[in-house]
């Protein structure tokens, strides 16, 4: 055979190969515009179902270096047909051991010596905690703090802890009121105590890295301790997430005690405990709060892709005079139960008429705040009674808003009925993968 021929036989399936055209025909230029407009096609593909599609493209049109602002989308292609979260840098722990607390917090044995890998919260916490400048506060939840089934919560901060810009939050839940077996009005425990049930939990907050990080931690006490009411808890380093994710939507929460704000049938907490509740909150709200990497290199928090509640797309027919007023005729009155037999029924005034539609839907916007940078996602898994809880019954949601009782039973039917109606509307967008810009 004619060796130039034995060469082209050989090359032939290489040029075969070549000329194959990648699923996502190539961006003709590198340009900003025009990679961003790629993405849109390799978004759409992974929202039909053909990640593979998107890999093979981005193989044959970017062999050398994947353009950034693909990188979400690569990743994402790929995890969706192996079903594994790409692995990430883990994030160093704000607080190394129970060694990092201050020694306050370490429980000593009956020969004054410490007792390792254990933290307490101390005894004397309500009157060491000004002179040290940590802030305490016991009150009664009206929502679902705490692991216990108890009401009474005591929450401890720790400002600048170890060091400026962390702070670190330990929460314990002290048995309810013998005097108050239903838990009644008041809103201070009584007595007021440091001796916990069964759970610690402690939040860090580091403020000092972008974006700012959250750590959660679960503790429970060892049987010797909890027979003898001693509060001590075994501490430990295994990061806590999805099994918090479902009602934070960020690491800290805003606590929401009995008589704090607006107030339903128990009586309003004293201005001192009024003041000291709104600080701390306020000290919890921090922007673009993340939950970090654990030291397996697994990405905490909910997942990135995760259809918010009150989203919905560019003209959508949810948000739509017909739409809402159909919610406002379907509305229904709502039993709120929160811990320590906490309830509220907000009925529905069969009276009332919906005069402003367009104060509905401007309510509806959850995600204008709660767009995972101002504020978590409320994704899919996070609990839809949370979000009754914040704009029924303390009234917190959405902020500054004047609905009556009526009002926001509509805008909880719309999100809720919103929420299954957009779900496909949500994937296509593939809004999680395009934080990275394209540029020009
Ligand atoms: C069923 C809903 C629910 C779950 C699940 C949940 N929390 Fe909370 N948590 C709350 C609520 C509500 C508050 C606000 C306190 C209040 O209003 O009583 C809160 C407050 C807290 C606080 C005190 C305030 C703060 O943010 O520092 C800590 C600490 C805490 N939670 C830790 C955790 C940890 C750790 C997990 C997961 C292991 C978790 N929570 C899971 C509902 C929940
Ligand atoms: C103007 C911004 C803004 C809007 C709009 C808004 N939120 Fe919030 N939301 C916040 C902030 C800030 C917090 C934390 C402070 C607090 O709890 O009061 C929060 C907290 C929450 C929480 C507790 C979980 C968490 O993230 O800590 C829920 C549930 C919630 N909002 C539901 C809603 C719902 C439902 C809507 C729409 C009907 C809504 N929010 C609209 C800003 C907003």
């Amino acid at each position: 055979m004619n060796s130039q021929l034995l060469i082209l036989l050989t090359l032939a399936p290489l040029f075969a190969l070549a000329q194959t055209p990648p699923p996502i025909a190539c961006p003709p230029s590198s340009s900003g515009v025009n990679i961003k407009a790629w993405r849109e096609l390799a978004i759409g593909k992974i929202a039909e179902g053909t990640p593979q599609d998107v890999v093979t493209s981005i193989a044959q049109c970017f062999p050398t270096t994947v353009p950034k602002c693909l990188n979400e989308t690569k990743n994402y292609a790929q995890e969706q047909i192996t079903g594994e979260q790409p692995s990430a840098t883990p994030t160093p722990l704000t607080l190394k051991s129970e060694k990092d607390l201050p020694p306050e917090f370490l429980p000593k044995d009956a020969d004054g010596n410490v007792i390792p890998g254990q933290v307490k919260i101390p005894d004397n916490i309500f009157e060491i905690a000004a002179a040290k400048n940590w802030k305490v506060v016991d009150y009664k939840t009206r929502s679902t703090g705490g692991f216990d089934g108890s009401p009474n919560l005591v929450l401890v901060v720790l400002p600048n802890w170890p060091e400026a810009g962390k702070d670190v939050y330990l929460q314990i839940s002290p048995p309810q009121d013998v005097n108050h077996p239903t838990n009644g009005a008041l809103p201070k425990p009584e007595p007021r105590t440091t001796v916990g049930l069964d759970t610690l939990t402690v939040i860090t907050a580091d403020k000092t890295v972008n974006p700012p990080v959250g750590q959660l931690r679960l503790m429970n006490q060892p049987e010797d301790s909890l027979e003898t009411n001693q509060s001590r808890y075994v501490w430990n380093d295994r990061l806590q997430a999805r099994s918090c994710t479902a009602c934070h939507s960020v690491p800290l929460r805003s606590i929401s005690p009995r008589g704090y704000g607006h107030v339903n049938w128990e009586l309003p907490m004293n201005d001192a405990d009024q003041a000291l509740v709104t600080e701390i909150n306020g000290m919890m709200k921090i922007d673009n709060f993340s939950w970090g990497t654990d030291s397996a290199g697994f990405k905490l928090g909910a997942r990135p892709d995760s259809h918010p509640y009150g989203w919905a797309p560019a003209s959508s027919d949810t948000r739509s005079e017909a739409f809402i007023r159909t919610c406002f005729e379907e509305r229904q009155g709502e039993d709120y139960f929160g811990f320590g037999n906490y309830q509220v029924r907000v009925d529905k005034n069969p009276e009332a008429q919906l005069e402003d539609w367009m104060k509905i839907k401007n309510a509806m916007n959850c995600v204008g705040c709660h767009d995972n940078k101002v504020r978590g996602y409320l994704h899919e898994g996070f609990s839809f009674d949370e979000l009754v809880f914040k704009v029924l019954i303390d009234k917190s949601m959405p902020p500054d808003s004047d609905l009556t009782n009526d009002e926001r039973l509509t805008v909880l039917t719309c999100i809720q009925k919103e929420h299954d109606l957009t779900n496909e509307a949500w994937r296509k967008t593939g809004s999680w993968l395009k934080k990275q810009s394209c540029g020009l």
